[in-house]
């Protein structure tokens, strides 16, 4: 007896230890300020029963959802499928409890606690937005081991670290559809993030009904634009979100598609057309006109009625200032109003746009272009074109919001957003000059995007971005950033966010329904061009269809990231032998996807473009083996091999197909590490 007693207390222990979730493993994203794990599991059953303690309409909607979620999750039947509101119910077991409503605006509280024992779910905060916001906490929290599903019991204290946490989606270069404008804001909702920022117009389209100015539309929009009705609907859901939609009208650059209905506002008479090519285009307002003011007024007016928040934004950004120096007229007010050039014009042109926001009580955000002396200090700036223009503003007393380095269409890798810190640690600004850095934005611009592909831009990347936003400066641990992201990313399709469903349906088209496999092969290690250089190698427009190669692509091509990681931890690890096979198993696929993916373009033209690209992959897996044998077997390579392998890799170098092979380097590293 005592002997069975003894091991069975062993097989206890042991087991629990095994079980035991450890911090480490606890895929949270936005990362919480404080997480105490404490002993024990609270098993989610059929029995679940989840109680609200005041009544919120928000707070509701989103507990319901939030069972059904885990319901789909967990495979189980709950007995309550429905949260209860204000003590209707007896023995809850889940518990959110709040003080009062809160309200979609800056600065509102967003902080929450959680308890979880083995016997209870507490969710504890100020107002029901805190309270959505850790039951996206607690949804990421959710475990199985061999007895089912369950919440490791924990005590997580929790607020945000900026009250500003957004995304600007361009809605007008490509047209955003209200769906994928929801299941975005799901997926903002999920890792926190508060601030959908809509870039309604700009030279390629006028995307909101304006019911005073219906030409706006009927000439500028190409009839893909989001009624008064469908605003109200977007403004709903983010609402239910805890989320604020900031409008932006961008004036007076990237007017075109204003333009197209009202060419008597602009600064050179000419016949407009809705853009079609992306770039800095000349057509601007002209400053100097009442009509122009008559006009913004009664827009302003129209669409502050319409879109609640308190910030509008006004744009402001990349006025190249052709027309104004084309116009002797504007150039004679300038002379007359001592404007010395066209920096100070604009500011005279903002702050009439300020008088007239002021007068419908709202205030003014716009690109960092908006900074001038002339401005006083109650407009927010959001700095774009480098980091200099965020901390001269907060130095000054303006309100500063940070998007430089968060350009998401330009395919930058996690990890260099991820790092990006808006008040880095090293930053020369006092305590109370901090406080102006509101927060920041991650952008998707549209130019290269499509509702096919968004998803695939903004997620999963935002996720760290907005981690960035919430959490503590001090996580900021690359490698684990990247396997968190890996499982929210998997989480996010809760949502219906199609960053990873569509790639499927992709890689069918571009197979012509034929077998995907080797397609994938090669795409799991390219990521399309950075920056801008898609837009320099194409004569690229509004109508270039965006399902090639380089739109299922994506950044952070995993498996190149991998196998550029096991090369480095060969190199380190004495090349160590298992590290060898697994470098040569990687070698050997794609050294044999190349004579596949040929047979696939057969059936399917459109990947012509891509076999160089897939050549290459088999070119330089072939130099790969010749160096791990060399290493293997100690059998010294020619120097005029190794000059012809350096050739052969620098080609593998250049873009094909504008897309960038991405285990280069690890071959290059194999290559280097022969000599030294
Ligand atoms: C911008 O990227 N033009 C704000």
């Amino acid at each position: 007896m005592k002997i069975y007693s003894k091991i069975f207390v062993i097989i206890f222990f042991v087991s629990n230890a095994l079980c035991a979730v450890n911090l480490e493993e606890l895929n949270l994203m936005p990362y919480p300020k404080s997480v105490n794990l404490l002993e024990g599991k609270f098993r989610v059953d059929e029995n679940i029963n989840l109680q609200v303690s005041k009544v919120s309409e928000r707070l509701k909607k989103y507990s319901d959802k939030f069972l059904m979620r885990l319901a789909n999750r967990t495979g189980i039947f709950l007995k309550n499928p429905f949260a209860a509101q204000a003590n209707l119910t007896h023995n809850p077991n889940v518990i959110f409890e709040i003080d009062r409503i809160g309200s979609v605006k800056l600065n509102e509280d967003e902080s929450y606690e959680i308890l979880i024992s083995t016997e209870k779910v507490k969710i504890s905060a100020n107002n029901d937005i805190g309270a959505i916001r850790a039951v996206e906490t607690l949804n990421q929290l959710l475990q199985s081991d061999e007895n089912g599903y369950y919440f490791p019991a924990v005590k997580i204290i929790d607020s945000p670290r900026f009250p500003w946490r957004g995304l600007m989606i361009d809605v007008s270069r490509h047209f955003i559809p209200v769906d994928v404008i929801k299941r975005n804001l799901d997926g903002m909702a999920a890792v926190k993030l508060n601030v959908l920022h809509l870039h309604l117009s700009d030279d390629q389209g006028f995307r909101v009904e304006s019911k005073i100015f219906p030409k706006l539309t009927e000439f500028g929009s190409d009839g893909d634009f989001y009624s008064q009705d469908q605003i109200k609907e977007i403004l709903h859901y983010a609402n239910d979100l805890g989320i604020r939609v900031m409008p932006e009208i961008d004036v007076p650059s990237h007017t075109t598609a204003i333009l197209t209905a009202y060419p008597e506002l602009a600064s050179l008479q000419l016949d407009y057309k809705i853009e079609r090519k992306w770039g800095v285009m000349d057509p601007t307002l002209n400053p100097t006109l009442d009509e122009t003011y008559e006009f913004l007024d009664k827009l302003f007016k129209e669409m502050s009625e319409l879109f609640e928040d308190e910030y509008f934004h006004i744009g402001g950004d990349e006025n190249n200032g052709n027309q104004w120096n084309a116009n002797p007229e504007i150039q004679k007010f300038m002379k007359e109003n001592n404007l010395q050039d066209n920096h100070p014009l604009q500011g005279y042109f903002n702050n009439r746009l300020l008088t007239i926001l002021t007068k419908y009580e709202k205030k003014m955000v716009g690109w960092d272009e908006i900074f001038h002396p002339s401005m006083p200090t109650n407009i927010v700036i959001q700095s774009w074109r480098g980091k200099a223009a965020l901390i001269e503003s907060a130095k000054k007393g303006y309100q500063t919001i940070l998007s430089n380095d968060y350009y998401i269409d330009l395919i930058q890798p996690t990890d260099f957003h991820y790092l990006n810190d808006p008040i880095p640690a090293d930053v020369s600004l006092t305590d109370d000059q901090k406080k102006f850095i509101l927060g920041g934005e991650a952008t998707m611009w549209s130019e290269m995007i499509s509702a096919e592909t968004m998803d695939s831009r903004i997620w999963p990347r935002t996720a760290a971005i907005a981690e960035r936003f919430w959490s503590p400066g001090n996580i900021n641990d690359v490698e684990n950033m990247y396997k968190r992201l890996e499982y929210i990313s998997f989480l996010l399709e809760e949502h219906d966010l199609q960053h990873i469903k569509n790639y499927d349906r992709m890689l069918r088209r571009l197979t012509n329904n034929n077998d995907t496999e080797s397609l994938r092969n090669l795409i799991a290690v390219i990521e399309p061009v950075k920056f801008y250089q898609r837009n320099d190698l194409r004569e690229q427009t509004q109508q270039t269809p965006l399902t090639r190669i380089i739109d299922a692509a994506t950044a952070d091509a995993k498996v190149a990231r991998e196998f550029n990681k096991l090369v480095d931890n060969y190199l380190n690890d004495n090349k160590n032998s298992t590290l060898k096979n697994e470098i040569l198993q990687y070698l050997n696929l794609w050294k044999n996807n190349h004579s596949e993916i040929i047979e696939v373009a057969k059936k399917s033209p459109i990947l012509l473009e891509i076999i160089p690209m897939s050549e290459n992959l088999k070119n330089i897996s072939e130099i790969g083996f010749e160096i791990i044998n060399s290493i293997s077997t100690n059998k010294k390579i020619e120097n005029s091999q190794l000059n012809s392998f350096y050739m052969e890799i620098e080609k593998c170098k250049n873009p094909i197909a504008q897309t960038e092979l991405m285990i280069v380097s690890g071959i290059e590293k194999l290559v280097k590490s022969l000599i030294q």
